[in-house]
């Protein structure tokens, strides 16, 4: 069976398939239980200085099986009552990976510092939830201060920092080197695409917040785009996220250039038996396609990155 088990960016997985943060992670408990559904990591929800209830229902809209729109408004116990879920998670063997929400890049730098005792293997930066006032994308658009937000807590903390994307921008690979010069060992891509339902009998939005964020299946193409794009500039290993429910997805996530990816929707669709699916059907086609290593089909889509021989070289269509 062809080995799952990737290092990024200095972090030993047992296999690609992390968790990703806000699905199944408000507690030890329910990381643990990805951890033992065979994640090969978890990532904890993102947590801010202080607790936040979070917005008011109705928080999520789905479409039938293509996507997700939500806008839950970080809600978290806050940096000071988390860990001990983190712990709770540690303790039943679970590799975690932490997760944190700021407005500027001192709260980054502090809630980094906070996070990186805990026990946790890295910090995932939230620089990207579509529509958190004075968070996320609002502090996530601009490369220079996605520069200066990473490099403030890379000078803070000796764990791995990776940079969360957002895909609401006309150039996330610009953002992503943005990140790799603020010293992140990775950076993961994409977060939820910025998103509204209109209740056309109410004349109102659907979600009590109005704006949301799009995940699932529908936006796929739109990750896989960002992975590609990121992975033909940055040096730093890509994590892949966005409408991943198979091993299928997964692959071509790993072919765009991701060494990792991140499941969420599919949690919220499927259950957690995702991941263990994905992680057998995973080995059966990197067999079949002939990959001893899940570590040698990255970027393997890439002109001249090893298509098998016989394949049509080039991304056009084949000469006549
Ligand atoms: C929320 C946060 C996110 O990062 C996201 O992509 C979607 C929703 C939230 O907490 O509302």
């Amino acid at each position: 069976m062809a080995d799952l088990a990737v290092r990024l960016g200095g972090i030993p997985l047992r296999n690609p398939l992390l968790l990703a943060s806000g699905i199944w992670g408000e507690s030890g408990d329910s990381l643990a239980g990805a951890w033992a559904a065979g994640a090969g990591g978890v990532i904890t929800k993102s947590i801010g200085s202080e607790s936040r209830r979070g917005y008011p229902n109705p928080t999520v809209e789905t479409y039938d099986r293509w996507g997700l729109l939500n806008a839950m408004g970080l809600p978290n116990p806050g940096i000071e009552e988390y860990p001990r879920e983190i712990a709770a998670a540690r303790a039943q063997g679970a590799t975690v990976i932490g997760s944190v929400f700021g407005s500027d890049a001192g709260e980054f730098a502090r809630l980094a510092r906070r996070i990186a005792t805990t026990g946790v293997v890295a910090v995932e930066l939230n620089l990207s939830c579509p529509h958190a006032e004075g968070y996320g994308t609002e502090v996530g658009s601009d490369p220079a201060d996605v520069e200066r937000i990473v490099r403030a807590v890379t000078s803070e903390v000796t764990l791995p920092v990776i940079a969360k994307i957002t895909p609401n921008t006309s150039d996330p690979a610009g953002l992503a080197a943005a990140a790799e010069r603020g010293g992140a060992a990775a950076v993961s891509a994409i977060n939820t695409l910025r998103g509204l339902a209109i209740d056309i009998r109410l004349r109102r939005p659907v979600l009590a917040h109005g704006l949301g964020g799009l995940s699932g299946a529908a936006i796929k193409p739109v990750g896989l785009a960002c992975v590609w794009q990121i992975f033909e500039r940055v040096k730093v290993p890509v994590i892949g996220v966005g409408g991943i429910s198979s091993a299928e997805d997964v692959l071509e996530y790993v072919m765009a250039g991701a060494r990792a990816v991140e499941i969420g929707t599919a949690v919220t669709f499927d259950g957690i038996g995702v991941f263990g699916r994905i992680a057998r059907d995973l080995s059966g086609r990197l067999d079949e396609l002939g990959f001893a290593r899940l570590e040698d089909a990255v970027g393997t889509a890439h002109p001249a990155r090893g298509r098998p021989a016989g394949a049509p070289a080039g991304n056009g269509p084949t000469e006549a």
